[in-house]
């Protein structure tokens, strides 16, 4: 059971502090947007490299933009620990999993609440992770949609079915509340915003999500 804060709820300035308060989590969530692909803007290439340098933990990037096919190897070039595509964004899903593997870092393709999930199946051979959204992206602190819930079933038996080590990541809405049944719907990975930065001990957050998300795993 994984958790990811995502940095989109964090103080804009002063990231290095904020890094360091979720140093007991797996990884730092960096939300890419482009004003085109999610109504939403916040950092690009220059920014993310500066925080894979300055970061002790491994970065999840999460690209929300248009031209993902062009700029999505640009930051698997960065050296990070993972990098998202949206399957709605890629012409072509397949051979940019592959680029983003081959420069040695993981591949996940995300899909927005009303894609189905049956779309993704041809990618499971050639990803490390798959993210069904439980919100429309672009904005944090939103509520989870509670009809992705059954998708994320879905998805799980997906990947049982096909056999591979895939992460199943959610990402939006998710809190101490929901994170259970996440994860005995299995989901193993974990994105969250306002439920980590909204509180001043993040270290306990993060250890109250991972914990809930736990049982919610032995429920399964
Ligand atoms: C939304 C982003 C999320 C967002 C989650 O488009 O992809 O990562 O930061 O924030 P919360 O957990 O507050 O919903
Ligand atoms: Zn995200």
């Amino acid at each position: 059971m994984r958790i990811h804060p995502s940095i989109l709820s964090a103080d804009f300035g002063k990231f290095a502090e904020e890094l360091k308060t979720i140093a007991t989590s797996d990884s730092a969530h960096v939300d890419v947007m482009d004003n085109h692909f999610v109504p939403n803007l916040t950092f690009g290439l220059p920014v993310v490299k500066r925080l894979n340098e300055i970061s002790e933990i491994p970065l999840d990037i999460h690209l929300m933009i248009e031209k993902v096919d062009t700029e999505g190897p640009m930051y698997a070039d960065l050296g990070v620990d993972s990098v998202t595509f949206h399957l709605e964004a890629s012409e072509n899903p397949l051979g940019l999993a592959r680029r983003i593997r081959s420069a040695g870092v993981k591949a996940a393709v995300a899909i927005k609440p009303k894609t189905d999930v049956n779309l993704v199946l041809d990618l499971l051979a050639e990803v490390d992770m798959l993210l069904v959204m439980t919100v429309e992206p672009g904005f944090g602190g939103q509520k989870l949609i509670p009809e992705t819930l059954p998708k994320v079933a879905e998805a799980h038996q997906a990947i049982v079915a096909s056999g591979k080590q895939i992460s199943l990541q959610v990402d939006g809405g998710v809190t101490e509340l929901n994170i259970a049944e996440l994860a005995r719907l299995g989901a193993d990975n974990f994105v969250a915003g306002s439920a980590v930065f909204g509180h001043a001990d993040r270290a306990e957050q993060i250890a109250r999500l991972r914990a809930a998300a736990e049982m919610g795993f032995t429920s399964r």
